[in-house]
């Protein structure tokens, strides 16, 4: 049940991924404290699903089918959210892909369609979301990055670059819209979070190699990532939290 007093109410909130994993719990955290919330991803019956579990909770949502590869549905997903509730106060580019395999494979479809996920889609985010932003000379920018944002790991090299990338962009946003045009901007670092994320790694070694560390080991919940979003984008309007890295205490790297 939405919380009338919600840190969030009042405040309007786009998340990119919403269909599934850490997008769907962020789109259900932020609807229950108070934001209208317009959840995005291409698989529309799953957005549909999220949709009605956030308004038999009394929340506020409107769905919006979107590939943020596309500019045009990117720009589109922002225009539904500032017409259907007159603000564009949270922007959570999370909608990322993780097809990992060695280097040496040379998958370059698939380092391609990281590229244009994991950093281009954040960067259409950003471009759809300033205007709006701007204008109303406040906003939260928050993208999620990753505990691979700090260091490569085998198999994991374009990924953790893309990740790389997000980092660098979050930081340089902080630099540019933070002081200047009053917009916040966080990255979201989490370690191995519980999603659907590995059932989508092509490289059967490396899918296994997974499942196999994390089968004895308790990951991350997509509900604890919701939280740390959560956090920073209720803390109050004089306090940016730049950087959020968590990770399971099972995780030693
Ligand atoms: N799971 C982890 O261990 C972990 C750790 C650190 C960071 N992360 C990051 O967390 C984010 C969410 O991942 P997750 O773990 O929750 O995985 P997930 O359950 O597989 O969710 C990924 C989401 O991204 C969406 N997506 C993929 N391609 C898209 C596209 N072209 N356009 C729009 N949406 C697209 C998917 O929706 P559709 O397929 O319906 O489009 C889905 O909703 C990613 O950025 C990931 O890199 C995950």
């Amino acid at each position: 049940m939405p919380d009338p007093t919600g840190p969030l109410q009042g405040r309007t909130a786009v998340v990119t991924g919403a269909s599934s994993g850490i997008g769907r719990a962020v789109a259900l955290r932020l609807a229950a404290a108070g934001a209208a919330v317009v959840p995005a991803a291409r698989r529309a019956a799953r957005l549909e699903e999220l949709a009605g579990s956030i308004r038999e909770a009394g929340g506020v949502v409107t769905p919006q089918p979107t590939d943020v590869t596309r500019r045009e549905e990117v720009e589109a997903l922002a225009e539904v959210a500032t017409s259907t509730y007159g603000s564009l106060d949270i922007w959570v580019n999370n909608a990322g892909v993780m097809p990992l395999s060695p280097l040496v494979e040379r998958r370059v479809e698939d380092w391609i369609q990281m590229v244009e996920v994991n950093i281009n889609g954040v960067l259409y985010g950003l471009a759809a979301a300033l205007p709006a932003m701007r204008e109303a000379g406040a906003g939260h920018i928050v993208n999620v990055g990753s505990l691979a944002g700090r260091r490569p790991f085998p198999s994991g090299t374009v990924y953790s670059a893309t990740k790389f990338a997000v980092r660098a962009l979050s930081w340089g946003m902080h630099l540019e819209l933070g002081a200047d045009e009053n917009i916040r901007v966080t990255d979201i670092q989490p370690g191995v979070v519980e999603t659907e994320l590995f059932s989508h790694i092509p490289d059967e070694a490396s899918r296994q190699g997974f499942l196999e560390t994390w089968k004895d080991r308790a990951s991350l919940q997509p509900d604890d990532v919701a939280h740390a979003v959560l956090h920073a984008v209720s803390a109050p309007a004089h306090v940016s939290v730049s950087e959020i890295l968590l990770r399971p205490t099972a995780q030693p790297t």
